[in-house]
């Protein structure tokens, strides 16, 4: 048989054994995607001669995604969507499965997109983009690409990227069908809510820290944040929660937590964690810096590495020590040190390995049975942001009621009628 040939760059092919290890762990928490519809999809192939572009978090979930999208048929390319998520030993295998994948731990601003373009010129007919880089790129740099009507439709992972590509919808400048997965109630309810909530055990895997009796500041009661306040609380840290809205910031005071301005907290928090998704939640300023506890722990699990101002942070530090992977101590003019965790990026990803396989099996349940969705109506789709259809948000549900072997009601006929009607009153 003639091997197919598989475009890559990766780190180091010689971790392919350990990386199908991994794959093996999330294969068994991953009934849904790994092989509820992976079987379905390696019998009826409704991927059938599509290219599929991730461009993902490169962890033994995703590897599982991209697996299901190739036993349906597809050709599957795949990119980091953060220099520091790759798992090199995880892309190694894929390679090893004939995934194209162009991705490696620690790579560059500049080799981060270069692995973005390699993906974008196989011309893909689906575009899965976490954060909105891929599909963004493709827009400025690919014009011919987005016009040529090769693409079918794009989905969106995560809420940085949902906000931008409404933004850009906004602005006219949207040219593909964009459905955002994030906002499906089977993805940010678990994904986001558990996922990232359990993420904040990157900063106990950071610094060995205990979380009983610390005062841990969470920036945000979003999804993500409200997860995280949770867990925290659960370990017996005194929670403080910012917010800037308003009826978040009630739901985090009526939860049980001190709610206050991010201001007021730096000289107490023991540990501080972000998840906002916007930009300098503790302001870049040398005056509010001198305001931090010594020894404070710095983490964001928010997209993008402006949440906390990792680069005016390092101007002001007078010595930044690396005391151990993906940590760094940094010792300020006065004296005081403060721990960030990831330089600032994705702490959950950077320092433990992402989301657990029973979470992602959701979002990538919903990934794989959209990307058969989009190829099956593409004809009609229009560019623009389009809801996940709920019969598709719920068939995960129930797919992954069915794996965990969890039998619901049914509503009766009257039961249907009743909650659909008006007539019945008092
Ligand atoms: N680490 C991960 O693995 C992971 C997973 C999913 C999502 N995310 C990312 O986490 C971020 C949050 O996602 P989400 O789904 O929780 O979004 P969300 O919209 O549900 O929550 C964000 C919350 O932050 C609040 N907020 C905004 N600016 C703030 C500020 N300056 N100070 C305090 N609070 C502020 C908002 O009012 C909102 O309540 C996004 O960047 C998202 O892409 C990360």
């Amino acid at each position: 048989m003639v091997r197919k040939i598989v475009n890559y760059k990766i780190a180091d092919e010689s971790l392919s054994a350990q990386g199908e290890e991994a794959l093996y762990i999330a294969q068994n928490k991953m009934p849904v995607t790994a092989e509820i519809i992976r079987e379905r999809f390696q019998k009826e192939k409704p991927l059938e001669g599509i290219t599929i572009a991730g461009c993902l978090h490169v962890t033994k979930e995703t590897a599982n995604l991209a697996l299901t999208l190739q036993a349906g048929g597809a050709e599957v390319y795949l990119c980091g969507s953060n220099p520091l998520s790759t798992q090199d030993d995880v892309a190694a295998a894929l390679v090893k499965r004939d995934i194209n994948v162009f991705a490696w731990h620690g790579n560059t601003t500049e080799e981060f997109y270069w692995c973005i373009n390699e993906c974008l010129k196989a011309e893909p007919n689906i575009m899965i983009d976490d954060g909105g880089d891929m599909i963004v790129t493709a827009h400025k740099d690919f014009p011919e690409l987005i016009s040529s009507g090769k693409v079918y439709g794009c989905q969106e992972e995560t809420t940085t990227g949902v906000k931008r590509f409404i933004a850009m919808d906004r602005q006219g400048k949207l040219s593909v069908p964009l459905f955002p997965v994030n906002d499906a109630r089977c993805k940010n309810q678990f994904d986001n809510e558990l996922g990232t909530g359990q993420g904040i055990i990157s900063a106990i895997y950071g610094m060995h820290i205990l979380f009983a009796g610390k005062n841990v500041t969470i920036a945000g009661y979003g999804h993500c944040s409200s997860g995280m306040a949770l867990r925290a609380r659960g370990l017996g840290a005194n929670v403080s929660v910012t917010e800037v809205d308003p009826i978040k910031a009630l739901k985090a005071r009526f939860a049980g937590y001190t709610v206050k301005p991010i201001l007021e907290t730096l000289s107490e928090a023991d540990v501080i964690l972000t998840a906002t998704g916007c930009k300098h939640v503790i302001p870049p300023n040398p005056e509010v810096f001198k305001k931090l506890k010594d020894g404070v722990i710095l983490g964001n699990l928010g997209h993008f590495d402006i949440e906390i101002p990792t680069k005016e942070l390092y101007e002001y530090a007078k010595e930044i020590n690396p005391i151990r992977k993906n940590v760094e101590e940094l010792i300020f003019p006065d004296g005081k040190r403060a721990y960030l965790l990831a330089k600032g990026r994705l702490a959950n990803l950077v320092l433990s390995e992402g989301h657990p396989s029973e979470v992602m099996d959701m979002s990538f349940g919903l990934q794989s049975l959209m990307s058969e969705y989009i190829v099956q109506n593409h004809t009609t789709l229009k560019p623009g942001m389009i809801d996940v259809p709920k019969d598709i948000d719920d068939k995960v549900g129930y797919l992954k009621l069915e794996a965990m072997g969890i039998k619901i009601d049914e509503l009766t006929e009257e039961q249907y009628n009743y909650i659909h009607g008006f007539e019945e009153g008092t």
